[in-house]
């Protein structure tokens, strides 16, 4: 009888460092079974409860009840810790950095692309320009035939079109430019127009730090009587004064659209004395005019287009064209 109170003080001792040094739930599932099953200390020395006198039954008994309670008792206690450490290691693996949101409320601001397109909103709206949109998927007729892109001439491929799946082959396209716009800005506004056109447009570039996708442009038109590529001069080095400072200037060089005639790159000079190209521009052809049925005998006029991303880049300073599009907010915070 003494015999088996020393076995079952043992068998308390001995679980509780076995307990201790599970060291995860499978392990501490496996001890249970060894410390309180068929083969443990307390159904062997409960099956011998048989062999003693009723008495001694009685306090071995009662021994043997309290220490199977203390056994399942650390069990369930390094169950519990064990539990807590498993879900630690899984909150830790799926934590999302919310950190960068605690610094009190705070309200969100314009994205610095939507900022550059309503800074030139507002500027050509000051010199007296309307604001006009066109559709992003648009027919080949808008965005090349009506242009002056004679079919299969090889101009058409100065754009890697993206082309939908709608109607005959290649009839259906994400519009390449936002050039479009001016033919319809002309088919439903008499002159004189002045008018700019911003907007998104697509192209199948592969993404890097000066291409993408999916980009911006502006497109300025203007139809008048009598309207000069002096205009068209004097109008953008207004606007690179007004936009960058009276420190910048312009330039245009000559260049080749087919929906213009004569054609420029527009560049401008930072104070640094060195020129970056910002936009295409020139005349508007004679068969563009026609095709937004007004007579280039009564009418003349002149077009540009600025790569509007290029724009928010260079004024903020930022290298690369993709990072406009990441959309992660600590980033995009800084403009
Ligand atoms: N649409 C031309 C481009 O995307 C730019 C342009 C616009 C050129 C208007 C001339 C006049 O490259």
């Amino acid at each position: 009888m003494e015999d088996l109170a020393a076995q079952l003080d043992a068998a308390v001792a001995d679980a509780a460092v076995a307990v201790a040094a599970a060291a995860d739930l499978d392990a501490l599932a496996v001890l249970d079974t060894d410390l309180l099953g068929k083969k443990s200390v307390v159904t062997t020395v409960r099956s011998h409860l048989g062999g003693i006198d009723p008495e001694g039954r009685k306090v071995v008994g009662r021994r043997v009840n309290e220490v199977r309670t203390e056994i399942e008792v650390l069990v369930a206690a390094r169950r519990a810790e064990l539990a807590a450490e498993a879900r630690a290691v899984v909150l830790e693996a799926e934590r999302l950095d919310l950190t960068e949101f605690d610094r009190g409320r705070r309200l969100g601001h314009r994205h610095v692309v939507t900022q550059t397109w309503e800074r030139l909103e507002d500027l050509f709206v000051g010199m007296g320009y309307t604001v006009a949109e066109g559709p992003e998927i648009e027919d080949e007729w808008h965005n090349f035939g009506a242009l002056n892109f004679p079919l299969d001439h090889p101009a058409r491929d100065m754009y890697d079109t993206l082309y939908v799946d709608h109607g005959e082959p290649q009839s259906t396209l994400l519009r390449t430019h936002t050039s479009p716009v001016q033919v319809r800005v002309m088919e439903t506004q008499e002159p004189p127009i002045y008018s700019i056109m911003p907007g998104r447009v697509f192209r199948s570039d592969t993404a890097d730090a000066t291409h993408m996708p999916v980009f911006h442009q502006i497109e300025g038109l203007v139809v008048d009587r009598g309207i000069t590529f002096g205009d068209l001069a004097g109008t953008l080095e207004a606007f690179t004064r007004a936009y960058f400072g009276s420190d910048f200037t312009s330039r245009l060089r000559p260049s080749y659209f087919p929906f213009t005639e004569p054609s420029a790159e527009f560049d401008i000079q930072r104070p640094d004395g060195s020129w970056l190209e910002l936009a295409g521009c020139g005349m508007v052809h004679p068969n563009v005019l026609r095709a937004g049925g007004l007579d280039p005998e009564e009418w003349s006029g002149f077009a540009f287009g600025f790569g509007l991303d290029r724009l928010a880049l260079m004024r903020h300073g930022i290298d690369d064209l993709r990072e406009l599009f990441r959309n992660d907010h600590r980033f995009l915070e800084q403009f």
